[in-house]
């Protein structure tokens, strides 16, 4: 039935609502499975931190940047050298962040601590966190993959 100054039918209503609720469906299916198939972005070879953003980082302390799509995890040694971590829980792929009180790496998800060396210390980690290459070339902090 239509009516009188309706631009389309109850039933053409009827349809397009559930034509685009199954379409909404069919993409929530489909996303996943894309995913899937097209994995995210791969793992970066090297990435370059310029030397000027992380030069007056104290002794001790920690600074992120990014390794690809993940976090990484910059340490300034006592002398001066710099140690770099992916800083991605080698449990179940949490974030990881450094606690300063500590000197210890921590993981929120399932309580799991790193020393500063990234050695796993405590709670469920199997293993210690992925570790960088570090070399300084020019003004800028050159971290690859290790190995
Ligand atoms: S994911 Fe880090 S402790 Fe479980």
């Amino acid at each position: 039935m239509k009516l009188l100054y309706s631009l389309f039918s109850r039933r053409a209503f009827l349809n397009s609502l559930i034509g685009g609720w199954l379409a909404a469906l069919g993409a929530a299916f489909i996303s996943p499975l894309l995913k899937y198939i097209v994995p995210p972005t791969r793992e970066p070879d090297q990435v370059s931190v310029p030397l000027a953003e992380v030069q007056d980082l104290a002794a001790g302390s920690v600074q992120g940047f990014a390794w690809g799509n993940k976090p990484g995890l910059l340490k300034k040694a006592e002398d001066g050298s710099f140690i770099a971590f992916v800083g991605v829980c080698t449990h179940l792929d949490c974030n990881v962040s450094f606690v300063a009180e500590k000197r210890r790496f921590y993981c929120a998800c399932h309580e799991g601590w790193y020393d500063e060396n990234g050695i796993n210390v405590a709670g469920p980690p199997p293993a210690p966190l992925r570790r960088l290459a570090v070399s300084v070339e020019g003004d800028a902090l050159i971290v690859k993959k290790q190995g």
